[in-house]
């Protein structure tokens, strides 16, 4: 069986670092090019740090492109510094070796659906994709798959009612889980299973390479973050788990369900309505329910101890 070709659209952002870093280290995919997205920190520095993701996993082959800048909801200033001030935990890198791709990420992501089956990991906030689907009408019928880290079941992260990536572009996500494609989408109550903790960082700095060394002190601010905000230092893999979903879909449980988002509300804005009523069972759109953290552990580190330099 083929290899299933991937396209990750993403924020970095910290813990899409890790999610990349991972996916290019892991033999079941064919990662065919990296888009990204304003989110975590504006599209300037996202796609900076995609390219300096890609540069320090000798990756170059893969065409990197800058996407979209605003969402198409009304943008909304959100002041907590969560993955630091360029996105990756403040850290000094090399200019990358990895030239941005010329063209729109929108339009690379076209291509690579045009050059066949795509599977598409999205780990920022959606607006690429609706983008996507306006100027592409029904491109979403030649996608394979599109997994997706974003919502929630039942608490929030940015407000108590909405997940960061849906919350950022409501009305981006709104148009994508109106479409037809396949969608399994990752909430935060899969994603808070998922956590990497002190031991992890020490064998990521044990690794004596760079992507190890990296990856440890990208975690240790984030690490920090969550100390303040959750109470300790676990450091919640939101994104891998979007990827580790297309690695081995046997690895988290799921079932079919019916997503709608919020796009007003004064206290709702994204907030994910997740329907899981049996009506839904045989749904095309599936959200994760449960995930071994352990296993993933264990598969995170054999994959970043891979890279060398
Ligand atoms: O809510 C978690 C999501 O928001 C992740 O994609 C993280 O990178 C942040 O962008
Ligand atoms: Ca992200």
């Amino acid at each position: 069986m083929a290899r299933p070709r991937v396209l990750i659209d993403t924020d970095p952002g910290i813990d899409d670092a890790v999610a990349i870093l991972l996916a290019l280290a892991s033999p079941e995919i064919d990662v065919v090019g990296i888009t990204a997205v304003a989110g975590n920190v504006p599209l300037d520095k996202t796609a900076l740090n995609a390219r300096r993701i890609v540069s320090i996993a000798g990756r170059h082959n893969v065409p990197v492109a800058a996407g979209c800048a605003e969402p198409l909801s009304e943008a909304v200033a959100e002041d907590s510094v969560v993955h630091g001030h360029d996105g990756l935990g403040d850290l000094t890198w090399d200019e990358p070796d990895v030239a941005l791709d010329p063209r729109h990420g929108v339009e690379l992501i076209a291509d690579l659906i045009h050059e066949g089956p795509l599977t598409i990991v999205a780990i920022g906030p959606l607006t690429n994709l609706a983008v996507l689907l306006q100027r592409y009408p029904d491109i979403d019928k030649g996608v394979e798959h599109l997994v997706i880290m974003g919502g929630a079941s039942f608490q929030g992260n940015v407000t108590p009612a909405a997940e960061f990536n849906i919350w950022a572009d409501p009305e981006a996500a709104r148009q994508v889980f109106a479409a037809e494609w396949r969608i399994t989408l990752m909430p935060l109550d899969l994603t808070h299973q998922a956590f990497l903790n002190d031991a992890d960082l020490d064998y990521f700095t044990s690794l004596g390479t760079d992507v190890g060394r990296r990856v440890a002190r990208m975690l240790e601010p984030y690490a920090q973050f969550h100390e303040r905000w959750y109470g300790n230092r676990d450091v919640i893999m939101h994104d891998a788990m979007a990827v580790y979903e297309v690695l081995d879909a046997t690895a988290i449980s799921k079932q079919g369900v019916r997503v709608t988002v919020e796009t007003g509300g004064e206290y709702s804005r994204g907030a994910t309505f997740i329907d899981r009523r049996r009506d839904h069972a045989q749904s095309q759109v599936r959200v994760g329910l449960t995930v071994d953290n352990d296993r993933f552990r264990a598969v995170l580190r054999e994959r970043l101890a891979t890279y060398r330099d």
